[in-house]
């Protein structure tokens, strides 16, 4: 029996590392890489370092509109799945190699599984929310990381299909855990533990618009502690076309370094003071490191974080991103919303079930 799993952009190459281990040893399995990111820093390092199987197709799709990547990812994994034929496609998160291979899937009436269904921002100006909502509507198994996931699923009237596995990115995160503290990234950059900040920026919303940028930029040069700021290429590219990258560079107490790999940004947001991020996986990752986080929107798809007390929304408000880097100290005790680190062999279960 075949499970193909469609990938395409860095977070999805680490949830597809939790799972495929898992059913490796049940089924055969075809990954299909959309292309979507194709730098090394973005994409093959985590092939690498994960120990994930080459993946069997890669689509070379690359940049483009919303459009234009999922139109060309629609036709090409359409193909695949003609050839392939497999029982089963998983798809991943929220990005538009998901909603591509998700319609490509339900299409041609093939079974869809959906890691990470119902999270929901509540903002439907993110391409992301659209893709969740597009790809958990055609879906026919859901796994949801948390219980708010799966009531935002119900209100929406999906309920068949729906479980709660917990989260695949902790699972992946508790095993790296202790391997990334052998990474000497912090001594390569010069940093002492709980002495620095974490800042990562690369969502459409703050990117593609200069005033969210700006206000993003003035905070940075505000805050008086030293950040690392590994660039995601969207943002290094807006930076310099809005001018604003000089600047940034020539703060000397922000380190802007290329994107790590998993266990190098492991490892730094592990002894991190605080992390400042519009990330939706970093927020999680943060908080199961324990590390206060200050997201750079105004909603998120993890409301207990923030419940919790560990976590704060400033969207991109130059004066609540400068006090709250400055004041924030989480409250609350931790719940344990997320698993622990039992996601995978939970999806798997589901897997077995409907396929044999
Ligand atoms: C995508 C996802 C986002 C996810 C993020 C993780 C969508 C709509 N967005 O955002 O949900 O959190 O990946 O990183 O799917 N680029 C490169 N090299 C690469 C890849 C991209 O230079 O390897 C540049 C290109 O200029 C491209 C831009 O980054 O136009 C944006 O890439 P894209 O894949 O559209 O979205 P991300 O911002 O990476």
């Amino acid at each position: 029996m075949i499970i193909m799993s469609v990938v395409g952009a860095r977070p999805q190459f680490v949830k597809c590392a939790a799972l495929t281990e898992e059913l490796r040893r049940s089924y055969d399995q075809i990954i299909v890489h959309t292309g979507q990111h194709y730098d090394y820093n973005l994409s093959e390092v985590f092939f690498e370092e994960l120990h994930i199987p080459k993946p069997d197709y890669n689509l070379g799709v690359g940049s483009g509109t919303n459009g234009y990547q999922i139109g060309q990812m629609l036709m090409s994994i359409e193909n695949v799945l003609i050839k392939e034929k497999p029982e089963l496609v998983l798809v991943y998160g929220d990005t538009n190699t998901t909603v591509a291979g998700a319609l490509a899937a339900s299409k041609l009436h093939i079974q869809l599984g959906h890691v990470e269904a119902g999270l929901r921002y509540l903002d439907r100006s993110m391409p992301e929310e659209i893709n969740r909502i597009l790809t958990d509507h055609c879906s026919d198994l859901l796994f949801c990381p948390t219980k708010t996931s799966v009531n935002n699923l119900h209100k929406e009237s999906v309920s068949q299909g729906v479980y709660l596995t917990g989260d695949v990115m902790v699972d992946i995160l508790l095993r790296q855990k202790k391997i990334a503290e052998k990474s000497n990234v912090l001594e390569a950059l010069g940093l002492k533990s709980k002495q620095y900040l974490v800042v990562t920026v690369h969502r459409a919303g703050n990117t593609d618009n200069r005033e969210n940028l700006k206000s993003i930029v003035d905070a940075l040069c505000q805050i008086d502690q030293t950040m690392v700021f590994p660039i995601h290429p969207r943002t290094e590219g807006a930076l310099k076309r809005y001018g604003f990258y000089r600047r940034l560079k020539e703060t000397n107490k922000i380190k802007i370094i290329k994107p790590l790999s998993y266990l190098d940004f492991l490892k730094l947001m592990n002894h991190a003071q605080k992390i400042l991020t519009d990330s939706g996986g970093i927020q999680k990752e943060a908080y199961v490191l324990k590390v206060p986080c200050i997201t750079l929107l105004e909603t998120t798809g993890w409301d207990e974080i923030v419940e919790d007390g560990w976590n704060v929304l400033v969207g991109a408000n130059k004066a609540k991103i400068v006090k709250m880097t400055q004041e924030f100290e989480p409250r609350g005790k931790q719940r344990e919303d997320f698993g622990k680190g039992e996601a995978c062999k939970n999806i798997k279960n589901v897997i077995d079930s409907v396929l044999k």
